[in-house]
């Protein structure tokens, strides 16, 4: 049913609502719908999680809405163990395409990639009559241990916007809205509800909301999703800055906020700083909304404000329904391979032990029981019940149809007796033994963050003692994000598929044996052991505050200032073939606040096989005015090559995305001076460089006071010269007695008024000085927000 209601309509609905109509329509009605009005005849929509694939329950979908079960029936999903199995974990759940996992799908770089997986998850939402589907999810990946990474994009923000805004648009486009999540700063699973992230304003705006701004900007959610935790010690449900300030006045963003299920504590404060929709339904939450309006404690203003927000997402929704429609699973099946076949990472392959060619192999040893029960998905709320799960075995066997394939546990291993040695001899006398190696499973996901970085129960050890005895160990990762690799040295070949969806199987026996040439690179840093992880002294938090203690320099931003080695670098991934770099031009050698900068250079397939390249644009500031990291991201593109075969790419780059955030002056800034784009095939790896100047206004270090040291008032001429102006009309100096006294000033280390008290006695009052310093101060602030 499509709902055509114009505004004017709408409005006179809310005039015609009572206020138990009103608080009922901002809140949840059951688990996952909005309430339907029979008396004004508006209806409901259905949302419904998660971030890869469509998790239909049927019971809490189809079933009766009885409110003692809900939370019940909620948390059991959340607190699912899938170690027991997909089916028994999700057998009230509606088949739907398990896609690979955001952690994965990132690696692809691929944004109309992106988009079909918008348009596939809008499909199978269309087909189950959900309205708005829970995702994406677009934290920072900060550290590999969060519990929720596999969901998340990447530990840039840049990269993880444009994912997030490609999926979003594919999903919208097609009439499912989408639930841009969770704001903010849900970076750990660790006691999630109560634990206050606190960070610094800079990394805030830059790093952690920055992906945020940038999804909605380029493709404005029908909904965001307001967080557990606290932010810098906020509920973020209830932050009137966070929801309401950063996200409305200064975004314009105008849908609706949602809250995470059951993450309002305290209503009346939820909505009046911006939480529109209280989600699941919770009477005494609705109660005490009531009861706040009627109070006078929440405005009827406010309660009408979110009222209508939430009335024209039931029309957006409905409008977007498309009746009878069916989804095409096998072409999801399809496309679900394709994503995991862009995905994958090559981390290593000495001595191109990867393709193998079947026609040289006699035996494989395959190990590990990734490789016929493959670990495909995290676990929590975000879980899908696949169609089909395709079996790295069986594929494997499809491909080397001549060889003979055995399979063995970790735990044939370590049987000891005749299992054991039956396992060690298969391996002596395998050409490739195939590891297939994954994190615990059901652990790393929602609700718990990992305790270490290492591969589940005895595996690190296992794949050490095989590749001791045999030189060519390949080792395949179903993992959640980042982990250790004590064996890295010792194994001929390393792949890494993350989560990968239910056509992993297919997709990584097509990278073993070269019908597929891997071209996935990394979103985050692979630290060489867990103590290098950024912020470690300070995760995960204590007396419920969590401290994020490397600010702005988040991922490759912290190992490039340190000048650490990584494990694998940002940005980082091997193929089959190789490419160089040439050419880099820049379209312009001067840019300004306003320009739009184009990057060209060349890609050259220089190997022998077909493939795809990630090609990644830094920018590295020269003399930056406040503390900044050595490179950003700030573009980057995926060409594909014929063997031989050279394109000529381009990237654009706007001027906006080079600016840093200034708290003090409480705005975002470009650096003025020297600027070099580093063209790259990893963070780690920059091919070309260019320089151009940036022209914005040359700013004082720091917002200027009384006691503020005279160097930082003369740090430019143009302060300069008003200081001295001002020193001459009101002391009565000659050109030559005046040049006399900023030279004797620009010595000290006592504020400015001080020091000129000092010489000048009491002539200037502080507050003469502190007036013509804000006059000063608010010059250059207007130069700012011309140049900003
Ligand atoms: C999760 C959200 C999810 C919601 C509904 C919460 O526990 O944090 O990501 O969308 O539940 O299942």
């Amino acid at each position: 049913m499509t709902w055509n209601i114009s505004d004017k309509e709408l409005a006179g609905l809310l005039t015609q609502m009572s206020i138990e109509e009103k608080v009922a329509m901002v809140s949840g009605h059951g688990l996952w719908r909005t309430v339907a009005n029979y008396r004004l005849n508006i209806p409901e929509l259905l949302m419904t999680d998660g971030t890869y694939g469509v998790r239909y329950s049927i019971e809490q979908i189809d079933g009766a809405h009885d409110a003692d079960n809900q939370l019940a029936s909620f948390l059991s999903v959340v607190n699912t163990d899938l170690s027991t199995g997909v089916d028994s974990a999700f057998g009230s759940t509606r088949p739907a395409t398990c896609f690979p996992n955001g952690s994965s799908l990132a690696c692809s770089w691929d944004l109309d990639l992106a988009y079909e997986l918008g348009e596939a998850l809008a499909a199978e939402c269309q087909a189950f009559g959900v309205n708005i589907l829970l995702g994406p999810g677009v934290n920072i990946r900060r550290t590999p241990l969060a519990g929720r990474s596999y969901e998340y994009y990447a530990e840039d923000p840049l990269l993880t916007g444009d994912i997030a805004a490609a999926v979003i648009s594919g999903l919208q486009r097609n009439g499912v809205g989408a639930s841009l999540k969770h704001f903010a700063c849900n970076n750990s699973e660790v006691q999630r509800t109560t634990m206050s992230s606190v960070v610094e304003e800079r990394a805030l705006r830059e790093i952690y909301l920055a992906g945020f701004e940038r999804a909605i900007r380029k493709s404005d959610p029908w909904t965001v999703m307001s967080s557990y935790n606290r932010l810098n010690d906020v509920q973020t449900a209830e932050d009137h800055w966070l929801l309401t300030e950063v996200l409305r006045d200064e975004w314009g963003y105008d849908g609706v906020v949602v809250s995470d299920w059951h993450g309002i504590k305290d209503r009346p404060a939820s909505m009046n700083a911006g939480n529109d929709l209280d989600m699941p339904e919770s009477g005494s939450r609705k109660q005490e909304l009531l009861t706040a309006v009627e109070d006078g404690q929440v405005s009827m203003e406010t309660l009408d404000r979110s009222c209508l927000r939430i009335l024209k997402l039931v029309r957006l929704a409905r409008n977007g329904v498309k009746p009878n429609a069916e989804a095409d699973f096998q072409k999801h099946h399809a496309l679900s391979r394709r994503m995991a076949a862009e995905s994958i990472v090559l981390l290593k392959n000495e001595n191109a032990s990867l393709p193998l060619l079947p026609e040289k192999l006699k035996r494989i040893t395959v190990v590990g029981a990734a490789a016929v029960e493959p670990v495909i998905q995290g676990s929590g709320c975000a879980t899908t019940r696949p169609t089909e799960v395709d079996i790295p075995l069986e594929e494997i066997r499809k491909r080397a149809p001549g060889v003979d394939i055995d399979y063995h546990t970790v735990a044939d291993f370590e049987a000891g007796g005749s299992s054991e040695a039956v396992a060690l001899a298969a391996v002596d006398a395998a050409d490739a033994v195939l590891f297939f190696a994954n994190t615990e499973v059901g652990y790393d996901g929602e609700g718990s963050d990992r305790k270490h970085l290492n591969l589940h129960d005895g595996q690190d050890a296992l794949i050490e003692r095989l590749s001791a005895r045999k030189s060519k160990v390949v080792v395949i990762l179903a993992t959640p994000d980042a982990v250790v690799m004590p064996w890295a040295d010792h194994v001929a070949a390393v792949l890494v598929a993350f989560f990968g969806g239910q056509g992993a199987g297919s997709a990584i026996a097509d990278v073993l044996f070269g019908s597929q040439n891997p071209s996935g690179k990394l979103t985050v840093t692979f630290p060489v052991q867990v103590e290098d992880i950024p912020g470690y002294l300070t995760y995960p938090g204590e007396g419920n505050r969590h401290i994020y203690s490397e600010g702005i320099h988040v991922g490759y931003r912290f190992y490039d200032k340190r000048k650490l080695t990584p494990l694998f670098p940002f940005g980082f991934g091997l193929s089959y073939t190789s490419f160089e770099y040439s050419n880099l031009s820049v379209d312009a050698d001067r840019i300004d606040a306003s320009s739009t900068i184009t990057l060209a250079f060349d890609i050259t397939n220089t190997g022998s096989v077909a493939g795809k390249e990630i090609a990644q644009v830094y920018a590295r500031p020269h003399q930056p005015r406040l503390i900044r990291p050595i490179r950003e991201l700030k573009g980057f593109a995926k060409v594909s090559l014929e063997p031989g075969e050279t394109k000529r790419v381009e990237i654009k780059i706007e001027s906006r995305d080079l600016r840093y955030y200034d708290p003090q002056y409480r705005r975002w800034l470009l650096d003025a001076g020297s600027l070099t784009f580093e063209v790259g095939a990893s963070s780690r790896d920059i091919r070309l460089e260019r320089t151009v100047e940036v022209e914005a206004a040359a700013l004082a270090s720091t917002v200027l006071n009384v006691e503020s040291q005279p160097f930082l008032v003369f740090e430019h001429e143009f302060a300069r010269q008003r200081f001295r102006a001002f020193l001459k009309q009101r002391l009565d100096l000659s050109d030559q007695e005046a040049d006399k006294m900023l030279e004797y000033c620009a010595g000290s280390f006592l504020g400015i008024h001080k020091t000129v008290a000092w010489v000048a006695g009491e002539t200037i009052s502080k507050a003469e000085m502190a007036a013509f310093l804000d006059s000063l101060n608010k010059e250059m602030g207007m130069t700012l927000i011309k140049a900003a």
